[in-house]
């Protein structure tokens, strides 16, 4: 057993139980009706943006602050929904090849909980009304980890990786988002995605104990690989020319702002101690997180 999101331990059966207990609905239990501002869908602070700190955006009028706005609040949950269809498909994925049936369990209610994400996501996305297509680096992840024919890998690219970036940026809209419609979703969609985490955590340590040297090393490859893709993945390149900005300045002044480098801190934080807990931190991926500089948070709790 592993900690889940709530620091307790859970077996793969009590996950399963937990969730059948927990489901929700999506049209009945969120407050659809509440109006986003349309000139900050997501109720975000101006600090957040990647460029706020520097004088292009002093000299941006009330309107351009305003669609830059809506074009990375539409990004950001735009990837969060194509997250979200992904993980069905490994949900599905996993359903059909465990063998455990405690495993099959909790990822059949995965996949459920899945489709309601999914209809969230699709509506909210409808509601800021700037959607994006999937972004390359995250469309080369989901289609690393769909095309393997390793369920294994499905669930270490979906429950850990994926799920553990969609965490981390929703750590961060439930931090500084004011909207009560986005608390509101936010905090149920989290639950659920907290059990996923937790759910990939003890299936992969279990499944990774028994794996040869060479099967341990393409798992270790593959978690560089990933984490190279996530490094990328962070800066929201596609937003500036819809916003009217250039593509190339403001791709090279997210790079070194400070709030790219807090989500950085954020997503490596979730990721790494998950990566230890799966028996994946070894000679490769250590020297691989040392040179991106998140070594450290391997010695962090789960
Ligand atoms: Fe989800
Ligand atoms: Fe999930």
């Amino acid at each position: 057993v592993v900690p889940d999101g709530d620091g307790q331990l859970h077996s793969m059966s009590d996950l399963y139980h937990r969730a059948t207990h927990a489901q929700w609905d999506a049209e009945a239990d969120i407050a659809w009706d509440h109006a986003l501002n349309p000139d900050n869908p997501l109720a975000m602070p101006d600090a957040t943006i990647p460029i706020a700190a520097d004088p292009i955006w002093g000299r941006m009028d009330d309107r351009q602050k305003a669609e830059l706005r809506r074009n990375l609040q539409g990004w950001h949950i735009s990837q969060i929904l194509h997250g979200e269809r992904a993980s069905l498909l490994c949900a599905g994925k996993l359903v059909l090849s465990a063998e455990d049936p405690a495993v099959k369990a909790a990822a059949t209610m995965q996949a459920v909980d899945e489709v309601r994400h999914i209809d969230v996501y699709t509506r909210l996305v409808d509601k800021i009304g700037t959607p994006y297509p999937v972004s390359p680096s995250l469309d080369r992840l989901i289609c690393d980890v769909l095309s393997d024919s390793d369920s294994d890998l499905a669930a270490l690219g979906m429950q850990i990786l994926i799920e553990g970036l969609a965490l981390a940026f929703f750590k961060s809209l439930q931090m500084y988002s004011n909207d009560p419609l986005v608390k509101q979703l936010q905090s149920l969609v989290v639950r659920d995605e907290a059990r996923h985490f937790a759910a990939g955590q003890l299936y992969l340590a279990h499944r990774h104990r028994a794996l040869d040297e060479a099967e341990l090393a393409r798992r270790e490859e593959f978690v560089c690989d990933a984490f190279a893709l996530l490094d990328k993945y962070l800066y929201a390149d596609e937003i500036w020319e819809p916003a009217g900005l250039s593509q190339r300045e403001c791709a090279g002044l997210s790079r070194s702002s400070e709030q790219s480098a807090i989500m950085h801190r954020v997503l490596f934080r979730q990721l790494v101690p998950a990566v230890r807990a799966i028996g994946l931190l070894r000679d490769k991926t250590r020297a691989a997180f040392e040179g991106m500089g998140i070594l450290d948070y391997a010695n962090f709790p789960v």
